[in-house]
């Protein structure tokens, strides 16, 4: 039996349907049960939560992922509830959530983003991380509250910084470790990092070059940051990559324990 991802994508978010096709791709080279299910943006919410509840269904299906942002009038919420947490490879079910939260970090499913982020610090500064002073910039479901709740459970000092912290640059000066999440190009340069410093960028910003040609670049300036940090992930290439490789590990993870306990 191999193990089967299911990802659902609605409507035509051109970024969202770039990230989806990557994960579906590797999915397949890695000789996973790769399905895709693209709806239209004008489906409704009982529509899509009763696809969520065929692919619980589903034996061939360890884990599903409902590709985020979905359009307003679904209740997004509502929607990832509907996952089986035992299928919730994303870990964005409150269940997940909560275990996180309570460091229960053994029976849950890690958001994919973070988890990445986690294996890169770790490769460059060990895996005693006690006492260092982390500084996660965002605070969505995605990525920041989680991020931070990892770096909490190994005993870093945690601040979460968000637009409406007063003196932003400071607070990263603070950091040993920095990872950004804004969505905003380049908005870290070099001169708001501690030197030596693990700087992670999860942002993905495609702006205009000089020939009218659009480009990737982080929400970290890279070539001011490279100068002074001790690492710093490159965008694209660094963060976006791992994701993937998580995902795909949460559902190896999924698809081994449903196969023990005789759910496949
Ligand atoms: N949108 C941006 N990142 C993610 C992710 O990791 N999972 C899902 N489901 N949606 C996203």
């Amino acid at each position: 039996m191999k193990p089967g991802l299911a990802v659902v994508i609605v409507g035509e978010d051109p970024a969202s349907q770039v990230y989806v096709a990557s994960k579906s791709k590797m999915a397949k080279e890695c000789g996973f049960h790769s399905v895709q299910h693209t709806l239209s943006a004008d489906i409704s919410e009982a529509e899509l939560r009763a696809l969520v509840a065929d692919l619980n269904a589903d034996p061939a299906v360890h884990g599903i992922l409902v590709q985020l942002p979905l359009p307003q009038h679904i209740d997004s919420g509502a929607v990832i509830r509907t996952i089986d947490p035992d299928k919730d490879v994303d870990g964005f079910h409150v269940v997940n959530v909560g275990r996180l939260g309570a460091g229960e970090l053994d029976g849950a499913f890690v958001p994919c983003t973070p988890a990445g982020a986690m294996l890169m610090i770790e490769r460059a500064r060990g895996r005693d991380l006690s006492g260092l002073s982390a500084v996660v910039i965002g605070r969505s479901n995605i990525v920041g509250k989680p991020m931070a709740a990892l770096l909490l459970s190994v005993d870093c000092t945690v601040t979460i910084a968000h637009s409406r912290t007063p003196d932003l640059e400071a607070t990263c000066r603070d950091a040993d470790v920095l990872v950004v999440a804004v969505g905003r190009a380049e908005m870290v340069r070099g001169s708001w990092i501690k030197p030596g410093a693990t700087v992670i960028d999860v942002g993905i910003n495609r702006v205009s070059g000089v020939y009218g040609k659009s480009h990737l670049v982080g929400d970290v300036h890279f070539d001011s940051a490279a100068e002074v940090a001790g690492a710093l992930t490159p965008v694209p290439g660094g963060v976006g990559p791992m994701t993937v490789a998580c995902l795909l590990r949460n559902t190896l993870v999924a698809a081994r324990a449903q196969l023990a306990g005789g759910a496949a």
